[in-house]
């Protein structure tokens, strides 16, 4: 199985004046032309999180407009940008969020690994937080299928990304410890793939492999970069391998030669 991973899109509202928001949508564009052009196609892309700015209804009609030229199906789960109202309401019509849960916590059954999304927002502000009611309910999702792979992926990185200024993305630290302590107790989870930090980062969370992706967004995305890259969108594509997990390449897009 090949996943896509995109995260950090940020756009704007399609008739922003500000050249900020319609290089965003170019950074999009070019990220889901790359990924179309990838032979083999990818059997599902994730989005990890914070596909607007403000969370504004114009944000994701813009959003889904964009995506829709994806020739492979989408999974997204919210940032804190987005809110989960906003990404329910956004996505509800694929059929795999529900429209009125409680959180967006829904696993992906169709391919080789299971996939389970993990609604990581906090109640206020940009940081993460997990409650008894979303982690006793992974802990069931993941009980249905103990011997499946299966990848989590989520908006916050539950780690400590020790390039960012703030290094963790969580409102308590008993929150990675609780999600750890669930983690645990089902060795069928693969790999947690996150976004948020807009920047790449590996860490290992209870044995599991865990990973950030760099921002779509390039003006929002953090590391050194050559200066020809500053047009150019950076995402992942992970493969598993049944006899060592994912494998992962870190994608370069060719943004001039997808714009001309
Ligand atoms: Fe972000």
């Amino acid at each position: 199985m090949i996943i896509a991973q995109i995260a950090d899109t940020h756009l704007g509202d399609a008739d922003s004046a500000d050249p900020v928001f319609s290089a965003r949508m170019e950074n999009l564009r070019a990220c889901i032309a790359d990924i179309n052009s990838l032979d083999p196609l990818p059997d599902a892309v994730i989005h990890t999180g914070d596909l607007t700015q403000h969370g504004l209804a114009s944000e994701f009609a813009l959003a889904r407009a964009l995506l829709e030229v994806l020739e492979v199906p989408l999974y997204i789960t919210p940032g804190n940008r987005d809110g989960r109202e906003g990404i329910a309401r956004a996505f509800a019509v694929d059929g795999y969020i529900s429209p009125d849960g409680a959180f967006v916590h829904y696993a992906v059954e169709e391919h080789a690994v299971r996939l389970v999304a993990v609604d990581s927002l906090g109640n206020n502000g940009p940081k993460g937080d997990f409650c008894h009611t979303r982690l006793a309910a992974l802990d069931a999702t993941l009980a249905e299928a103990p011997g499946r792979p299966t990848a989590l992926f989520m908006h916050h990185p539950p780690f400590d990304v020790l390039a960012a200024p703030d290094t963790f993305a969580y409102l308590r630290r008993e929150a990675v410890a609780d999600l750890t302590a669930v983690i645990s107790q089902h060795p069928q989870v693969v790999h947690i793939f996150a976004g948020h930090m807009h920047r790449p980062w590996t860490a290992v969370v209870g044995g599991v492999t865990a990973s950030t992706v760099p921002s779509i967004a390039t003006d929002l995305r953090y590391g050194t970069y050559a200066p020809g890259m500053a047009e150019r969108p950076v995402y992942q594509v992970h493969r598993y391998e049944d006899d060592c997990g994912f494998v992962s390449e870190t994608r370069l897009v060719d943004y001039r030669a997808d714009s001309r």
